[in-house]
């Protein structure tokens, strides 16, 4: 398929055919595909649960509301941000980043490129996502408002900013999973319809993690889709912004 035929092909399928069993294997391909979705910052703040027991899909099944999409399901992706992973993943870019320098620039601007990556992902990145009861998030937003006085600056610094920074990671990387299905020929549903202390509870995550998305996946039942696809007229979201 080409990119347009599988974004034309993938629909929110409410209903998959309990006959037809998708490959485990390949919804994993599908997850790996996800992870080449772009991160801020690279930091990668996000993890997929692959759920394939019966047991677990029926729980989650009722913790998303009982809803057919989930019940119906033949296997589920729970994408999850982990803001309790920055140190980790902020210490496996530098890593990267660093050995990356020295095979790709000239040696005489080694010394100044690596330093700036340590600045990066030794300082600011842990600034940026400190988090203590909303305060740090609070203390760092004054420090930016003053900054803005003199210079442009990223404004969204708040810890809730901070989450909405992770969340729209991990939903890219749930859309390039979702086109990697529709690829595969195999149908999915992107759900915000759960209850997360109970999804939370059933994965056994930490505290501090978020559920961003559960995509439910299957094959379609000619019933699974519902009617034709709604989108307002491109008119109103498109909007082009010309020299004056
Ligand atoms: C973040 C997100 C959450 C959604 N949650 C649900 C949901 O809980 N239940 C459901 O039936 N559909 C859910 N949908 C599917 C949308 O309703 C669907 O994508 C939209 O109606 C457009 O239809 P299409 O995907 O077939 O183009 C969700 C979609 C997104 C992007």
């Amino acid at each position: 398929m080409t990119l347009q035929e599988i974004l034309q092909h993938r629909r929110a399928v409410r209903h998959y055919d309990r006959e037809k069993p998708i490959e485990t294997e390949r919804v994993k391909e599908c997850i790996r595909l996800a992870t080449l979705a772009p991160t801020s910052s690279n930091m990668q703040l996000w993890e997929a649960y692959h759920i394939v027991s019966p047991e677990k899909l029926r729980v989650l099944g009722q913790a998303c509301l009982g809803q057919d999409a989930a019940t119906t399901a033949q296997q589920m992706v729970v994408f999850v941000v982990r803001p309790d992973l920055v140190k980790q993943r902020a210490q496996a870019a530098l890593t990267h980043e660093r050995a990356n320098v020295e095979r790709h620039s000239p040696t005489e601007k080694h010394a100044s490129r690596i330093k700036r990556w340590e600045d990066y992902y030794g300082k600011i990145i842990p600034f940026l996502y400190a988090r203590g009861c909303g305060l740090i998030g609070a203390f760092r937003k004054s420090m930016i408002q003053v900054a803005g006085l003199f210079r442009p600056v990223p404004r969204q610094v708040s810890e809730a900013d901070m989450y909405t920074i992770m969340h729209k990671s991990c939903a890219l990387a749930a859309q390039t999973f979702m086109l990697a299905m529709s690829e595969a020929d195999y149908d999915t549903c992107p759900l915000e319809g759960f209850d997360s202390l109970r999804v939370k509870r059933i994965l056994g995550l930490p505290r501090q993690a978020q559920i961003n998305m559960i995509v439910s996946c299957g094959i379609r039942t000619p019933q699974g889709v519902w009617g034709d696809r709604f989108r307002i007229p491109f008119e109103e979201t498109y909007h082009r912004v010309d020299g004056k």
